[in-house]
């Protein structure tokens, strides 16, 4: 088992987490042997291209899609495995202890409700509210979220908000309850890039208000830059690194995470200098090698076999708590981003 550094014991705490689904075409592997913490009060960042199992790592520990098959796993929550819990019971953490904003806030505001309602509800549920002490909150959330004239807005449908006002008010119905841990899947993908800066914006300022972790999960490692704590980078279901956000920005040591900073457009960068891609398609979840998942993309397979034949386990990259599944750990010290960069343009 890894050692995971951590001075207080986490909130959550997921290992060896395996989510699949039987389907026709074969056993997709989703999430293949997760483990992480997320620790109290932190921006805990996860990364991965599409596919690479982030929402369904995410709605397994909400313990909502109900057709994934789980293989293994524990998901301790203040010490409780969350996955051996009656749905009674993970229901009433649902919510209140951790709360969930999507990507697409259309799909979890229901259109033929009052927003504010919406958000009430969540406190008449979770902590047995009236009707008008519910509707109070509400304002007061919308209002927390910065949406201006907040009492009139409460009276207002879905489709009357704009895109950046939905996922405010998805936020507002999220934290109503003022969970210990926010689970963000994408939170900003659907919205053009100033309403994301906004978005974001008050998701950080939300968490110190009322003191939650925060799971912010993006297929783009430019978005947590500045705002996490620390990141796991996911590929085919698995954690390929995790660490500190200074640990994965400056001293990455996975090939994959190598190629997600190499990718990032460089500040200050030449308009005409190419964005370099990773090489290679993504790795398919039902048909698995055996070995590395990213060994058919990785430009540093070692000579001997191993990454197409043993699957790497995590271990110690540059400090204790930043992990790196990869055989090749000790020759990849020293490789910077920029040689990564150059290999990929080819200059
Ligand atoms: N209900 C489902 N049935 C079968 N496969 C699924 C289902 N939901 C997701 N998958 C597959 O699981 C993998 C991970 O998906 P997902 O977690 O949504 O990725 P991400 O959120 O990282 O883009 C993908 O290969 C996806 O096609
Ligand atoms: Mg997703």
């Amino acid at each position: 088992m890894i050692e995971f550094a951590a001075s207080a014991p986490p909130l959550l705490s997921v290992r060896d987490l395996r989510a699949y689904f039987d389907t026709n075409d074969g056993v997709v592997r989703a999430v293949d042997g997760v483990s992480f913490d997320v620790r109290r009060g932190e921006v805990f960042a996860v990364v991965g291209e599409s596919g690479s199992g982030k929402s369904v790592m995410a709605t397994t520990i909400m313990g909502l899609p109900r057709t994934v098959r789980i293989a293994s796993g524990e998901v301790r929550w203040k010490g409780r495995d969350l996955l051996q819990l009656p749905e009674s019971e993970h229901r009433r953490i649902r919510g209140k202890e951790i709360a969930m904003i999507f990507q697409d806030p259309l799909t979890a505001l229901n259109p033929v409700h009052q927003v504010g309602r919406q958000i009430g509800e969540m406190a008449r549920i979770h902590e047995g509210l009236s009707r008008k002490a519910a509707g109070r909150r509400a304002i007061e959330m919308l209002d927390l979220v910065g949406i201006p004239e907040a009492a009139k807005r409460a009276r207002m449908y879905p489709h009357e908000f704009s895109g950046g006002m939905r996922q405010r008010a998805m936020i507002a119905m999220a934290i109503t309850c003022r969970p210990d841990l926010l689970i963000a899947d994408e939170p900003t993908t659907a919205l053009d890039v100033t309403v994301q800066a906004q978005v974001l914006e008050v998701l950080m300022r939300i968490k110190d208000e009322i003191d939650s972790a925060i799971m912010l999960i993006t297929h783009d490692l430019g978005v947590v830059a500045g705002l996490a704590d620390r990141v796991m980078v996911m590929y085919a279901g698995r954690t390929v690194e995790v660490g500190t956000a200074p640990e994965l920005f400056y001293r990455a040591r996975h090939p994959y995470t190598l190629g997600l900073l190499a990718s990032l457009a460089r500040l200050g960068a030449r308009r005409d200098e190419p964005l370099v891609p990773i090489p290679g398609a993504p790795a398919s979840s039902i048909e698995v090698p055996p070995g590395c998942a990213f060994n058919p993309r990785c430009s540093f397979v070692s000579s001997d076999g191993r990454c197409a034949q043993t699957r790497p386990e995590l271990r110690e990259a540059t400090a204790p708590g930043h992990l790196a599944a990869c055989h090749e750990l000790e020759a990849l010290d020293g490789v910077s981003v920029e040689s990564v960069r150059r290999a990929g343009t080819g200059r």
